[in-house]
């Protein structure tokens, strides 16, 4: 069977700005704009995101559309090129980051059942009725979220079995357009608030204590490679469908731009809402499940407010979470040859029933997410990065990324993505360990 493509340019960069943009931009981002003093943690990250992430970002798609494959395919064919004994060695490999963001997939989808229980808990105007704080410290580890959390699963599974343009694509063009006109929305309730401009201010003013502490740069370099899906299959697998024509340095581009201005577009929306009700803008992870419901239950509007809010999360999510199934369903086919149906059905059943056990214990969720978020996700990306620069080589790497139609890296492209963005990211995995994570 002909590999599908996207069917442009657009719906690719679209497809790749909707896995990026997810929980890291609603969520983390704007928890750690909160937490490492505003402007003081933009600087880092802008640098980072647009100066180091974006490498790793052109390497993925690039190494996916040289080799026609995602992972597991494309890292056995070039140590097959190396030596045929190698081929084994080099598919499971390919495996890691595969399996890695598939374990990924396997916590996400529980977090978007959540959100889609709040959603439902915001249109029916429940929030001012709840104990909030106590809900959220009951409902996620209880049997109660199972449903929720198959109902995320079922709607992945529906975007993925139609496949890449019919189904990924789509999906992608209905949902993001539909997430920035949600969120212009809301920024307009939360930038008119009495006290908003307080959190402006904090967004803007940087707090130079803060920007001379280590650990402000590290969190947003972590940041910076989790918001571009870095992990060795995500954008590997999109690149693979991506046509020859396609320039990746502009793809590039307009896809870390799109996702840099879904962060600051939630960041807006979030934290001047906090500082007019004089909440902490460093709440966490309750950030979304208790700091946003209490906003919710003060504000004028509240009610249109929360709904539109949850819905712009689980449009992002879902779109994120598409492009963590997609590179296991991928490979799974590639060496089975059984069919895209009975391949999604399979692995949205195991992903389902190894969540399982996750819904139901918070303590082992937690486990789950520093395994797979802390090492195997950063030494995925460093993998990946490693075999197309290091292995495959800078130099025809640099004439993958220069392929497409428009703006072409000089020499120097090799020696920065080969001596700067791969040791770069074995210090991404190195501080993700000392940390206990960084994303
Ligand atoms: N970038 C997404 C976010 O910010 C998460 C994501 C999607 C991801 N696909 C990924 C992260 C693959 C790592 C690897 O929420």
């Amino acid at each position: 069977m002909e590999r599908e493509t996207w069917t442009n340019k657009f719906a690719f960069i679209l497809a790749s700005v909707g896995s990026a943009i997810g929980l890291g931009n609603i969520w983390l981002f704007s928890w750690r704009v909160g937490a490492y003093g505003g402007a003081s943690f933009l600087i880092p990250y802008i640098l980072f995101v647009f100066g180091i992430a974006a490498v790793g970002l052109m390497g993925e798609w690039a190494f996916g559309r040289s080799q026609r494959k995602g992972a597991i395919g494309a890292f056995e064919n070039v140590f097959k090129s190396k030596n045929e004994k190698y081929k084994g060695f080099g598919a499971a490999l390919g495996l890691i980051p595969v399996a890695a963001i598939y374990s990924i997939y396997i916590f996400y989808t529980i977090v978007i059942g959540w959100l889609i229980k709040y959603f439902f808990l915001a249109i029916s105007g429940s929030f001012s009725t709840m104990d909030i704080p106590s809900y959220f410290g009951s409902f996620p580890g209880s049997s109660a979220s199972i449903s929720w959390h198959g109902a995320a699963i079922i709607i992945n599974l529906v975007i993925v079995y139609f496949g890449v343009s019919k189904g990924i694509e789509k999906a992608n063009k209905i949902i993001m357009p539909l997430f920035f006109g949600m969120l212009i929305l809301l920024l307009f309730r939360s930038v008119t608030l009495d006290g908003a401009f307080e959190g402006f201010k904090y967004i803007f003013m940087p707090d130079w204590s803060k920007i001379t502490m280590s650990e402000t740069w590290v969190m947003a370099l972590g940041q910076a490679f989790f918001t571009l899906s870095l992990g060795g299959a995500t954008m590997l697998v999109y690149g693979s469908y991506a046509k020859d024509e396609t320039s990746i340095p502009s793809a590039a581009l307009q896809t870390v731009t799109f996702n840099f201005l879904a962060s600051l577009l939630a960041a807006f929306v979030i934290i001047p809402a906090v500082f007019a009700f004089n909440l902490d803008p460093n709440a966490g992870p309750g950030l979304l499940f208790i700091t946003i419901p209490n906003i919710v239950n003060q504000m004028p509007g509240g009610l249109l407010f929360g709904s539109v809010f949850f819905l712009s999360v689980v449009f992002a999510a879902v779109s994120s979470s598409i492009s963590m199934l997609e590179p296991a369903v991928e490979g799974f086919m590639d060496k089975t040859r059984i069919s895209r149906t009975k391949t999604v059905l399979l692995l949205s059943v195991l992903a389902f029933v190894i969540g399982l056990p996750l819904d139901l214990n918070m303590s082992l969720f937690g486990k789950w997410v520093d395994i797979t978020t802390v090492y195997v996700l950063p030494f995925g990306a460093l993998v990946s990065a490693f075999v197309f620069f290091w292995i495959y080589g800078a130099s025809k790497a640099r004439e993958e990324i220069n392929k497409g139609d428009g703006f072409k890296f000089g020499k120097w492209f090799e020696f920065y993505s080969k001596y700067i963005f791969v040791p770069v990211a074995v210090l991404v995995l190195v501080l993700n360990i000392a940390f206990g994570g960084i994303g």
